[in-house]
């Protein structure tokens, strides 16, 4: 008898805690956010109980302090990460359904790590781990022109910044063929980046496209390398030179005339001299006429 209810009270007693007895669930794949948008990192329990009595903790695996503390019925901020404050949310109704996703609101590129879910009961514990990866758009390429070559080549020249991590740039021309580019720059200022490419085209009447890419976005700018560009950068090769000419014959005019001009003062100057001297010689005569 005995035997039968210490065995009834062990089996019971298992029965307990495997129904304490839980999984926690993360995504299998990162989860991609934008910066300056908002984002859920999923986190469920399974089987699907309630987790409003238990602890629930959302940590970075890089990090000491919490990203969001839900402990004895409510949301703690205490403990969490100063940059995080404010922006983290777990939906309590959601808690009722095993649902321990965290709503995380403006996203920033500092925000990219991967998050630790870790739920609390009495007597179990599990944790999930969220990768988190952050985007951030940059701004709409720019193409520029930036010369033109004596065998007949276009320099262009396509920028785009602000973004991350770092975006893949590519030129294309009308048919989307990929065309390499000759120079290739990148910057990062604090945590965004920007590129610079520059390529040189001998086709007029072309459509070249400058492409920048980034996991799940794209932006993309297009020129149009007419013959009216070709003509007007030959054009301005020709007014150049016609205007570096008209400026060597005037300055040849200048010094011509200034010379002039020198040779002219000279004269006058000789002749006041002479003039000078006549009057002075007048004077001796007077004077020498007036001591007889
Ligand atoms: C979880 O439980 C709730 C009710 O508590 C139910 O509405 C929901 O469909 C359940 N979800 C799953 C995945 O079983
Ligand atoms: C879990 O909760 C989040 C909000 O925190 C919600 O967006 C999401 O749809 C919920 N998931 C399910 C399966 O209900």
């Amino acid at each position: 008898m005995k035997f039968i209810c210490l065995t009834l009270l062990l089996v019971s007693g298992i029965t307990d805690s495997r129904s304490e007895e839980f999984e926690v669930v993360g995504p299998a794949d990162p989860v991609f956010a934008v910066a300056g948008e908002d984002v859920i990192l999923p986190c469920f329990i399974k089987p699907n109980i309630s987790v409003v009595d238990m602890r629930v903790e959302w940590f970075r695996l890089d990090q000491k302090d919490s990203v969001h503390l839900y402990e004895d019925h409510e949301d703690r901020d205490t403990e969490q990460i100063q940059s995080y404050r404010g922006r983290t949310k777990l939906i309590h109704q959601e808690l009722q359904r095993g649902n321990t996703s965290l709503k995380l609101s403006t996203v920033r590129v500092s925000d990219e790590g991967r998050y630790k879910c870790f739920i609390q009961s009495k007597s179990w514990s599990d944790d999930a781990t969220v990768d988190v990866r952050v985007e951030a758009v940059g701004r709409p390429p720019v193409i520029t022109v930036d010369g033109f070559d004596r065998s007949g080549g276009l320099h262009l020249q396509c920028e785009s910044e602000g973004w991350y991590p770092e975006p893949d740039l590519e030129w294309l021309d009308s048919e989307g063929v990929s065309l390499s580019s000759e120079t290739t720059e990148t910057h990062r200022n604090t945590d965004r980046f920007s590129v610079k490419h520059t390529i040189t085209v001998y086709d007029s009447n072309d459509k070249i496209h400058c492409r920048v890419k980034l996991r799940h976005h794209m932006l993309e700018t297009l020129i149009n390398t007419t013959n009216n560009m070709f003509i007007s950068w030959r054009t301005s090769v020709i007014l150049i030179s016609v205007f570096v000419v008209l400026i060597v014959i005037a300055g040849i005019l200048i010094v011509v005339f200034s010379h002039k001009h020198r040779a002219h003062d000279q004269l006058q100057k000789a002749h006041d001299q002479l003039h000078d001297g006549k009057s002075r010689i007048q004077h001796g005569e007077y004077f020498s006429i007036f001591q007889q």
